[in-house]
């Protein structure tokens, strides 16, 4: 069980649970047309088994019931992501049946009390668009904007609160310097574009849709703790470097209208002519910070020019992902992002969770380790409010277990156990500890 209870937060603390389009709908149906993920999934190596997200949990046609497992347990909020490829197929043509989708979405939401948190983009990037290079293109600032204006036309009187872009960190260096995840590229100039364009997206999308008097708009920024492996000052370079383009570049974005020396030092050439005078729009105010947070790194020193390249297995427990344990870190961050950049501003734990190979016995599926996971990082957010910081929220990732990505469907994050035959969904303990907790 947890062992916190409901009323230890402040009044009007928000619990809910997150997911995304992408990861739990099912793209083979309704009208959706081809992302980016489907075409790094068909080319063999990026993704576990190949598995792609065509069927995922066919939350599409099973929304309504999932949508009672976040009310039965007792959660306020549900935090969402409304596909491109689903709503412009083509990545700028309306598919009028996406789009009423989210429109049935939303009223079940309200229907049971959930406060609809929605995110604009979470990674389901249209092929039509990534055939015109993407992130690497400036024109996605412009075509997220019309998407934007698009999808909060229709649901935008109704949302609890709008975040932009999911994760930029993982849309930009994740995807096009590591290779990790679509469209699979290694390229520091591709990297460097997209990092600022991704922010320069952001902005846009945040003047359309105050120009449009959609409220409480905000945007979901990923965090990894960087710590060095070791004394050494070529270690505490590297972590540096790490904590630069991880965790400062684009908060620092967004908030302050700078880069880091570091980084401009280190991707300057490759950034796009006159990104300096983006800036009015990349800081275009918002109402509320999201963060996503999961575990740390330990970088050590090594003699290239990208010393975190060179990152050190950590003593902490690991989960399924082999990612630490490290709940310090959610504190820290939070602590850190209202002193440094966002004072006042509401802070939301936008995801929070662990991945498990869970199964299930006997019609049920025991989760210890999540139920600890969720506990301590629940602990963190809680000495962070004592020290004043304004965390409002917390959603747990994720509601289902789902397509991980990269690594298909092989790692489960979710408090509900999908059986991904018979998409049979089976509450965890930790979603009971959940609901225990959401009562008391
Ligand atoms: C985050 C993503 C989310 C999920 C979790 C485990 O980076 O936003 O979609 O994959 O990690």
């Amino acid at each position: 069980m947890l062992t916190h209870a409901r009323s230890d937060f402040p009044d009007g603390f928000l619990f809910g649970a997150a997911t995304s389009a992408y990861q739990i709908e099912g793209h083979g149906f309704g009208g959706a047309g081809r992302a980016m993920w489907d075409d790094f999934a068909a080319t063999p190596g990026n993704v576990v088994r190949a598995e792609d997200g065509a069927r995922a949990c066919d939350h599409y046609h099973r929304y309504a019931s999932d949508l009672d497992l976040l009310s039965d347990a007792g959660f306020d909020a549900y935090r969402f992501s409304t596909s491109w490829a689903r709503v412009m197929p083509d990545g700028r043509t309306v598919n009028p049946e996406g789009l009423d989708f989210y429109d049935r979405l939303t009223d079940a939401m309200l229907e049971r009390g959930l406060k609809p948190m929605a995110t604009l983009y979470h990674w389901e990037l249209p092929s039509a668009l990534a055939d015109q290079g993407g992130w690497r293109n400036r024109d996605i600032a412009g075509w997220f904007g019309d998407f934007t204006e698009c999808v909060m036309g229709r649901l935008g009187d109704r949302m609890y609160s709008v975040a932009t872009i999911n994760e930029f960190w993982c849309v930009s260096w994740l995807s096009h310097f590591l290779g990790q995840h679509a469209p699979g590229l290694r390229d520091i100039r591709a990297t460097a574009r997209a990092m600022h364009h991704v922010l320069l997206a952001h902005g846009t999308a945040i003047e359309r849709m105050r120009g449009m008097g959609v409220m409480n708009l905000g945007a979901v920024f990923n965090m990894e703790w960087a710590a060095p492996a070791d004394d050494s000052a070529a270690s505490v370079e590297a972590a540096a470097l790490y904590d630069d383009y991880y965790n400062h570049f684009f908060v620092s974005g967004a908030f302050k209208g700078t880069y880091p020396d570091r980084l401009v030092a280190a991707l300057g050439p490759h950034l796009p002519q006159g990104w300096q005078d983006d800036f009015a729009t990349i800081t275009a105010p918002l109402d509320w910070a999201g963060i996503n947070y999961y575990t740390r790194s330990l970088l050590a020193g090594n003699d290239g020019p990208w010393p975190h390249l060179h990152a050190v297995e950590g003593p902490l427990e690991k989960t399924q992902m082999g990612w630490e344990v490290y709940p310090q870190g959610l504190h820290d961050f939070l602590v850190r992002t209202a002193r440094d950049y966002t004072g006042d501003l509401p802070i939301y734990v936008t995801e929070n969770g662990m991945s498990n190979a869970d199964q299930r016995v006997d019609g049920t599926v025991d989760d210890p380790a999540r139920i600890a996971y969720f506990n301590s990082h629940l602990s963190a957010v809680r000495d962070a409010i004592a020290k004043g910081v304004p965390v409002k929220g917390y959603m747990a990732w994720s509601l289902l277990d789902n397509y991980e990505w990269a690594l298909g469907y092989e790692k489960r994050f979710g408090m509900v156990h999908v059986d991904f035959d018979t998409l049979e969904r089976t509450p965890k303990a930790s979603w009971h500890a959940f609901k225990d907790m959401l009562a008391r």
